[in-house]
């Protein structure tokens, strides 16, 4: 079992689709083990971004995720963290497959809908950012 995370970016909440991604996280037969809507603060946001820090978008990135509010998803299952960084398609919507979620709904790598986590190691470590209280099972 491993545990990874989701963040539905402020774009994906904006145009309604915190439905449509639970939905097939859970039809793919994971299980949503924290969730919560709320708007990011900046320090928390540069903190999940650090390893980006000398990246030219990192501000980009880091004003569009303070921008609206984001919606934060623990989601555990058998390869948890392959399984959904496969189901949100690759980084680059224009190089995501269709039946991904950037694949079928976003357009641009700057509003590409989610993050998630790239391994268990950074899994854990942006658990703790986002759930710090912990999960709720
Ligand atoms: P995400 O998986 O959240 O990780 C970093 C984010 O920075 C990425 O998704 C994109 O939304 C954004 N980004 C913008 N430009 C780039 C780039 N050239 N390479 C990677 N990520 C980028």
């Amino acid at each position: 079992m491993e545990t990874t995370l989701v963040l539905i970016k402020p774009g994906g909440v904006e145009r309604n689709l915190i439905g449509e991604i639970t939905r097939r996280i859970e039809a793919r037969n994971l299980q949503i083990v924290g969730m919560k809507l709320f708007a990011a603060d900046r320090a928390r946001v540069e903190e999940h971004y650090s390893e980006h820090r000398e990246r030219p978008f990192f501000k980009d990135v880091c004003d569009y995720l303070t921008s609206g509010p984001i919606v934060a998803i623990a989601v555990r299952g058998t390869n948890a963290v392959k399984a959904i960084r496969t189901m949100m398609g690759a980084t680059n919507p224009l190089e995501a497959t269709p039946g991904t979620i950037r694949g079928d709904f976003a357009l641009t790598i700057d509003d590409n809908l989610t993050h998630s986590s790239s391994d268990a190691e950074a899994a854990e470590r942006e658990l703790s950012i986002w759930f710090p209280e912990g999960l709720a099972k």
